[in-house]
């Protein structure tokens, strides 16, 4: 009997760290089952979108790749598997294949792990369609494969674990709670082992991953000597022979204790930055959120983290226009992002979500306003920025060298603690290590630096 050939699988993937993370899980657990990888959707027997949710805009792009491919893709290769995964498959489910009907596979965000179990069924001609939407007790613990050495271009120094899944939170924007679930934890051992595994595979950083990751453990790990179950977390990852940086996102400013930020001073692997959604300066509209602090206790948390480490890089998410957002509203805002000097801060013009409150809430901000307060603070934002990265002009900074820039990948790209991206010239030799680098010039949210000193450690 001949060896039968296996299908080639393309993933695509839309949104957030944790969508990269489960779409490597998902060619993991293919590639394991036998399943080629292929490098692009033009040779590929199997087209999947991993897709995202959180603004319309995002969901809207996925749909129309997928128009896309099914017109010119399939045109040409009938037999091409197409599908959906991740968090608009879980929210919209049957509906894609009512509208689309070259799709023949919905996997939701509980069900990832199932893929490779389903493009079997389909080859095998058991189903044509499936549609997979449902909840499963111990699917937070299913993505944790990560590609082998083998199949990667470069032995990745940086890796991303994912510790928990869903959210609890329930802020009257969001879609997550819906397309993720409630929130799941994994365990400390059964992470702790797959960052093992990866430090000993050369990891020397590890970002812990999760759509609320102060929140884990919080139903099933005691607190410890008033220290919560995600900081024990952190004391197990540091643990670790051969991991030199941990990072975590995101994290929710309700969680940010003070075990938290004092985890900052103990922890020496914990790099210091963090990424600490605000998403409004304006009291009225963070209680309308439903976000659980004020502008006070965002900024006294801020102050803290400053005050455990004064380097510390702070990055956030803010959202433009959510309804009722007066121009006071905004302006609070504005003044919170020059109070706190972000590093860096990542806009969301709001963007309406089918079964979140906010959807139907009155005072819905007329789409003009959301674009020129976007403006504005991009703005000021830009300014803050560009101010931070050249003050690091001059300085010496210590970076992980990650591999080849995306730019010009005759040169090589590592971040700072802070988590700011450098790129500098260099050789294969520096890959994976860490090194300290003299900053010489700053460009838009770039450093660029001369290796200083040589750690040959
Ligand atoms: N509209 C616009 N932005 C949103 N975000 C979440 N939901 C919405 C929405 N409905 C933003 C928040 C969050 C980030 C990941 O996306 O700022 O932190």
């Amino acid at each position: 009997m001949g060896v039968a050939i296996m299908p080639s699988v393309y993933i695509k993937t839309y949104g957030c760290q944790m969508n990269e993370r489960d779409s490597e899980a998902v060619a993991a657990q293919l590639a394991a089952k036998g399943y080629t990888l292929a490098p692009s959707e033009a040779a590929a027997d199997v087209i999947l979108l991993n897709t995202c949710s959180v603004r319309d805009m995002a969901e809207q792009k996925a749909i129309g790749k997928m128009q896309n491919i099914a017109a010119e893709v399939r045109k040409h290769r009938p037999s091409v598997v197409l599908g959906f995964m991740g968090c608009m498959a879980q929210s919209r489910g049957q509906q894609l294949l009512d509208q689309l009907p070259e799709v023949s596979l919905v996997v939701g965000t509980q069900k990832f792990h199932r893929t490779a179990e389903y493009l079997d069924e389909i080859f095998q001609g058991k189903r044509k369609k499936i549609v997979d939407v449902g909840t499963e007790a111990g699917s937070e613990a299913a993505i944790k494969e990560h590609l082998p050495l083998s199949q990667k271009p470069i032995a990745p120094v940086t890796a991303f674990v994912s510790i928990m899944q869903g959210c609890n939170q329930y802020c009257t924007f969001c879609i997550v709670p819906f397309t993720r679930g409630e929130e799941r934890s994994r365990t400390i051992p059964d992470i702790l082992e797959e960052c093992r595994q990866l430090a000993q595979n050369g990891a020397k950083e590890i970002t812990l991953l999760g759509q609320i990751v102060t929140s884990y453990g919080k139903r099933d790990i005691p607190l410890r000597e008033g220290r919560s179950a995600f900081v024990q977390l952190l004391e197990a990852v540091h643990e670790l022979e051969g991991l030199e940086r941990i990072r975590f996102t995101s994290p929710h400013p309700k969680g940010y204790g003070d075990d938290l930020v004092e985890a900052y001073r103990r922890l020496p692997k914990l790099c210091q930055s963090a990424h600490l959604p605000v998403q409004s300066g304006s009291d009225r509209i963070l209680k309308a959120m439903h976000r659980g602090y004020t502008r006070q206790r965002y900024l006294d948390i801020i102050k803290k983290l400053r005050q455990a480490q004064p380097g510390m890089g702070v990055t956030t998410d803010i959202i433009v226009g959510f309804p009722g957002e007066t121009e006071e509203d905004f302006c609070q805002t504005l003044s919170l992002v020059r109070e706190v000097e972000f590093d860096n801060a990542y806009i969301f013009k709001y963007s309406p979500r089918h079964d979140t409150p906010a959807a139907v809430m009155a005072g819905q901000v007329p789409q003009p306003v959301k674009e020129e307060r976007n403006a504005r603070l991009l703005t000021e934002i830009n300014a803050i920025g560009r101010a931070h990265y050249d003050q690091r002009v001059g300085q010496t900074v210590q970076i992980l060298v990650e591999g080849p820039s995306k730019k010009n990948p005759s040169r090589l790209t590592g971040r700072t603690r802070c988590n700011k991206i450098v790129v500098f010239e260099g050789s294969d030799r520096h890959h994976g290590q860490l090194l300290d680098l003299k900053i010489t010039r700053a460009g838009s949210f770039t450093l660029y630096g001369d290796p200083a000193i040589l750690n040959l450690a």
